[in-house]
């Protein structure tokens, strides 16, 4: 993997500079919730660091760079074309960065839609891109904050919820792998709470 230094001034140069400052919020957010959670900081830091990476390229680069790195888009990554920023980040990652570690690019890949059974850390970039400090204020955004430190699966659900609500409104399309990731959220939690009223 290139040095992290490395990364951060590369990154700077691809973002415009709200997006950039947008990073490095959900940098700081993800190493809170790394030392939460107890996982790896730095693998934080870097994914947090990455994750919008390929942001700021139009509708037609995006569709360009996924062919180019043979992403298979489906006909709601054609019709959202911004949903393919997380798969050609990762992949972009993987070759510019040389990143290497799954897990990291999994976070980057996934950051926009969720799926199914995510690793912490997955989970981490996902509800720390959402709640970072310079985000703009949403209804239920400061609920969704303070449950990131207490339960983040319930955390994560709020903001499938309202993630999907929004995209409802706008009558826009959903991506299954938002249903999948609700869905399975929604599964670990009450197989948690079984598990905690059998221990009583
Ligand atoms: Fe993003
Ligand atoms: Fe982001």
């Amino acid at each position: 993997m290139k040095k992290y230094d490395y990364i951060k001034r590369k990154i700077k140069s691809l973002l415009d500079s709200e997006r950039y400052i947008h990073s490095l919020g959900v940098e700081k957010e993800a190493v809170k919730l790394g030392k939460r959670y107890d996982i790896d900081i730095e693998k934080c830091k870097v994914a947090a660091l990455i994750h919008d990476c390929q942001k700021n390229l139009k509708d037609e680069e995006l569709i360009e760079k996924a062919l180019f790195y043979g992403i298979n888009i489906d006909k709601i990554q054609k019709k959202s074309p911004q949903l393919l920023h997380g798969p050609v980040g990762a992949l972009y990652s993987r070759q510019q960065f040389e990143i290497n570690d799954e897990d990291i690019l999994n976070a980057v890949y996934y950051h926009t839609t969720g799926r199914d059974n995510m690793s912490m850390l997955e989970k981490i970039i996902y509800i720390a891109d959402i709640i970072e400090e310079n985000r703009n204020y949403f209804k239920g955004l400061d609920e969704i904050r303070e449950q990131a430190y207490i339960d983040i699966n319930r955390a994560l659900i709020m903001s499938a919820d309202s993630t999907i609500t929004y995209v409802i409104q706008r009558k826009n399309l959903i991506h299954p792998l938002t249903i999948e990731f609700r869905n399975n959220l929604l599964l670990e939690v009450e197989s948690y709470e079984k598990k905690e009223k059998k221990s009583l």
